[in-house]
């Protein structure tokens, strides 16, 4: 394989990587809005609310106090403290601050966990359909995302059956999202428990991805934290809290992981964003979380609205989705090319969304992810244009 583009030689790791399909349906969205279109997005994975007011005045005293420097590597203490807080009013477990490590976004805290725990040629197994970033991690460091597919009789999620079956000799772990992306399904705690417990028997390293846990739609999602402290929780302040910008999110470690990790996160980052992390201490204020809480319900809202919509028009979605932005659908009665389908609905309607064959390959030609970023009259206006297509 060529590993040059005709101008500059590129690492094999590089080339491998593949960009993002979503991207591209992005990239001319954006062409067909500066040639006046318009456009409704509902392709990329963002909350359309700015940060929260009281998150963003704390962010502009931080700066204005020159709060600009580097932080300590695993973050201020006042946040990890506050974290840690957090984990005993809303799952009411005791997580030590020290075992908090604020990162830049989940993806920071991602690429970290690949980073301490994979060899190369090790894999670690992953849903597909699943978060693709995960996949790209581990090739960056020469090691192996392996594909599980899993489907809507298991809710999307991986299970202690499927663990085993996939399980190899360079197996290091499991990783699972719980809500999860694209499908939004989450796991029970007796689910956590066995997973868990499987991953353990096998000897291996159990990583979950608990990022859209604060836009849990059900009356309560456990966290694998509350069964298990010797797991990787990874989380972010992107999602429910709305500052995807802002690049900030933070993992749980076992105890034993922490040094090793603050030690790459060292050379890796340095530290993450100083007036950033000031700005999230408002994060955990009252009044920031009412706002917060109220923007869940909005997206609650949206969603029972676009399930309805999509399944009246044809759409098939066979697991409810109980947490994030998504609605993952079964688009074969349309289309066999899901590329194609997403394209051609773009170009003719001003619809964008993403699809399958960002996720995995199990069904991803016949799958839609559709994210309800985007308010209910512009949803009902985004379901009208599709209708045109597929009636
Ligand atoms: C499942 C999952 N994990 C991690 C991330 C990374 O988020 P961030 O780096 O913004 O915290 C995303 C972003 O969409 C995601 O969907």
């Amino acid at each position: 394989m060529s590993n040059s583009n005709g101008y500059m030689k590129f690492s094999n790791r590089a080339l491998d990587i593949e960009p993002f399909r979503v991207v591209e349906v992005l990239t001319r969205a954006k062409e067909l809005a500066r040639q006046g279109r318009d456009i409704i997005h509902l392709s990329v994975g963002e909350p359309d609310f700015p940060t929260a007011t009281p998150i963003l005045e704390a962010g502009i005293r931080a700066l204005s106090e020159g709060a600009t420097g580097y932080s300590e590597v695993g973050g201020i203490p006042e946040l990890r403290n506050a974290l840690s807080k957090f984990y005993a009013g809303e799952y009411g477990i005791d997580v030590a601050p020290e075992r908090i490590l604020i990162t830049p976004g989940a993806s920071g805290g991602l690429l970290l966990i690949c980073a301490l725990l994979l060899n190369p040629e090790d894999t670690m197994l992953v849903t597909d359909p699943g978060y693709p970033c995960n996949r790209s991690f581990m090739r960056l460091i020469e090691a192996k995302a392996q594909l599980v597919p899993v489907t809507s009789q298991d809710n999307f999620q991986l299970t202690p059956e499927l663990v085993a079956k996939y399980w190899q000799e360079s197996t290091v772990g499991a990783m699972v999202a719980s809500p999860s992306n694209p499908t939004g399904t989450t796991l029970k705690k007796n689910q956590l428990i066995a997973i868990s417990q499987q991953v353990k028997k096998l000897g291996g390293q159990l990583i979950v991805d608990e990022i859209y846990h604060g836009l849990g739609f059900k009356k309560y999602i456990p966290s694998v934290l509350e069964i298990d402290s010797d797991v990787f929780v990874v989380n972010s302040f992107s999602k429910y809290f709305g500052m995807t910008g802002w690049r900030l999110g933070w993992v749980v470690a076992p105890e034993g992981a922490v040094k090793e990790m603050e030690k790459l996160a060292q050379h890796l980052f340095i530290s993450s964003s100083t007036p950033a992390q000031y700005a999230a201490l408002a994060c955990f204020d009252e009044k920031t979380r009412f706002i917060l809480d109220e923007r869940k319900e909005v997206f609650r809202n949206r969603r029972d609205f676009l399930l309805s919509a999509l399944s009246s028009l044809g759409f098939s979605v066979p697991c409810l989705p109980e947490g994030a932005l998504y609605i993952y659908s079964d688009a074969s009665k349309f289309t066999e090319d899901s590329d194609f389908f997403c394209m051609d609905l773009l170009e003719r309607q001003g619809v964008a969304v993403t699809p399958g064959t960002d996720f995995g390959l199990i069904g991803a030609k016949q799958h839609v992810r559709f994210a309800y970023t985007a308010d209910v009259e512009q949803l009902s206006f985004a379901v009208d244009r599709i209708a045109t297509i597929v009636t």
